[in-house]
């Protein structure tokens, strides 16, 4: 009998392509996914360690697994538990010391080893702990890759040198790392070869990818995009995270020239304080990110713009926070994403003195997160009445409803008539509401091809 795992992911992007290709390793096998943990004979928590106390969530789920497993074993059945993600390199051994019922814990640049590692247990029955970064490449045993959808992930860089003092990716994903570009181009068209039209490299810094190409020079992410663009079949290109450092002159042309490039950019700027920024070690002020959004918006004058911002940092005034607010004005969000600032163990930021006060936080997060919906309305507002292309990517609610994404990564309902899945097509928007377009067709719209 085929046996079954659940696997839940926490967090970013990055923790549900990991999540995708633990699937399919386990696929390879035998155990067959499952979204239902009572059935199932192996549990996966690939946890997030970026905000908040994640390491106690983790440990709080882990007490309702325990309660399942203990269920399963009054039916005679046995359940193996892993820990994987963040959290799993981040705490490592003590998973196991306060929480005894986990069998394995699994970092992220192991994780391509966990068929190993289950057989290890399987025949040792003692709990697993790997959290090394081994020298091997991981991505070299993840070349299964299937395709959930016609828009797809593709990761092509991992891990950050930058140390932002409020951030633990540095330690939990490693150091800069960028794939081979002919990996990527193998991946990519095994991808497309499953239907994929839309791409989304990612990266936690993406725009930082240089690694040799094809012809022996050093390649930037505008140059592998300008490969990957020549791809038959391939219809739209992303990509993410960036940080304003690396936005180079030759990725901001590849914003006028790439056609397949989609006029949508996620940009963190964390702060609109020149005194936080630099607390931040964020190596740029708030005039540079001004400028360089200036010279992306010459290069693409309708690009969408997305963020992410931090209220709170230590050492945060009524007037570091105003600039950050005055920032957002400036600048015009489509998107964002704000957060509360979160001391995160090990991380220099938890160490500085003037924390804020939880009440100035909340405070703070709700009057930033009250303009960037306005912003975000009036964003999708502006769209009203105009044509682009949507890629579908999924059925909607209703019968006959189809969901795409616009070039701007808006989600787009609408009434599918002939259309399938997989299609790009010409729509009109008729409605625009905080987080969704609503359009039409447009006659013989089959026919769209490309970019906006
Ligand atoms: N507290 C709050 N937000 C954080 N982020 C990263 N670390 C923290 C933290 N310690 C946010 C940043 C980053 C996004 C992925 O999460 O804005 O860009
Ligand atoms: Fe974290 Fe800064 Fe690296 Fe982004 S650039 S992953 S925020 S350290």
């Amino acid at each position: 009998m085929t046996k079954k795992i659940f696997i839940k992911s926490y967090g970013c992007q990055m923790n549900v392509y990991d999540a995708e290709r633990m699937a399919e390793l386990m696929d390879a096998e035998g155990y067959e996914q499952t979204e239902n943990m009572d059935e199932a004979d192996m549990v996966v928590l690939n946890t997030c360690h970026i905000r908040e106390k994640a390491a106690e969530k983790v440990y709080s789920e882990l007490g309702r697994v325990r309660l399942n497993k203990q269920k399963r074993e009054t039916k005679g059945k046995e359940t193996i538990i892993a820990v994987a993600g963040c959290v799993a390199q981040a705490e490592g051994q003590e998973i196991i010391k306060r929480a005894p019922i986990v069998d394995m814990v699994i970092g992220p640049q192991s994780y391509q080893n966990l068929p190993a590692v289950l057989k290890e247990f399987q025949l040792s029955k003692k709990p697993i702990v790997e959290i090394e970064f081994p020298e091997e490449d991981k991505f070299a045993k993840l070349t299964q890759l299937k395709a959930a959808s016609p828009s797809t992930f593709l990761t092509v860089q991992e891990g950050c040198d930058k140390f932002c003092t409020f951030c633990v990716v540095p330690y939990t994903r490693g150091a800069e790392y960028s794939r081979p570009v002919e990996q990527i181009v193998t991946d990519a068209k095994k991808l497309i070869g499953q239907g994929v039209k839309e791409l989304t490299l990612l990266g936690q810094n993406v725009n930082a990818y240089h690694r040799q190409g094809l012809d022996g020079q050093d390649w930037s992410l505008a140059k592998l995009l300008d490969e990957l663009s020549k791809l038959s079949g391939l219809q739209r290109l992303r990509y993410t995270t960036s940080h304003p450092n690396d936005m180079q002159d030759d990725l901001i042309e590849a914003h006028r020239d790439n056609e397949l490039l989609m006029p949508y950019l996620h940009l963190p700027f964390q702060s609109g304080s020149d005194k936080i920024l630099k607390a931040m070690n964020r190596r740029h002020t708030r005039q540079e990110y001004i400028d360089l959004v200036d010279r992306i918006r010459q290069a693409r004058p309708d690009m969408a713009l997305s963020t992410d911002i931090i209220v709170g940092f230590p050492g945060e005034t009524d007037q570091d926070f105003e600039d950050t607010m005055n920032l957002v004005e400036t600048i015009g969000y489509a998107s964002a994403y704000s957060f509360k600032y979160s001391p995160r163990p090990g991380t220099p930021g938890a160490e500085m003195e003037d924390q804020i006060e939880e009440q100035v936080k909340k405070d703070r997060l709700s009057l930033l997160q009250k303009q960037l919906t306005k912003q975000q309305k009036t964003f999708n507002q502006s769209k009203i009445g105009q044509e682009m292309p949507v890629l579908l990517e999924k059925p909607g609610r209703h019968a006959g409803q189809l969901i795409g994404r616009s070039p701007f990564l808006q989600a787009v309902h609408l009434d599918g008539q002939d259309a399938n899945i997989g299609d790009m097509v010409m729509v009109k928007v008729t409605e625009a509401t905080l987080n969704s377009l609503q359009a039409v067709m447009k006659p013989s719209s089959l026919t769209a091809t490309t970019a906006a």
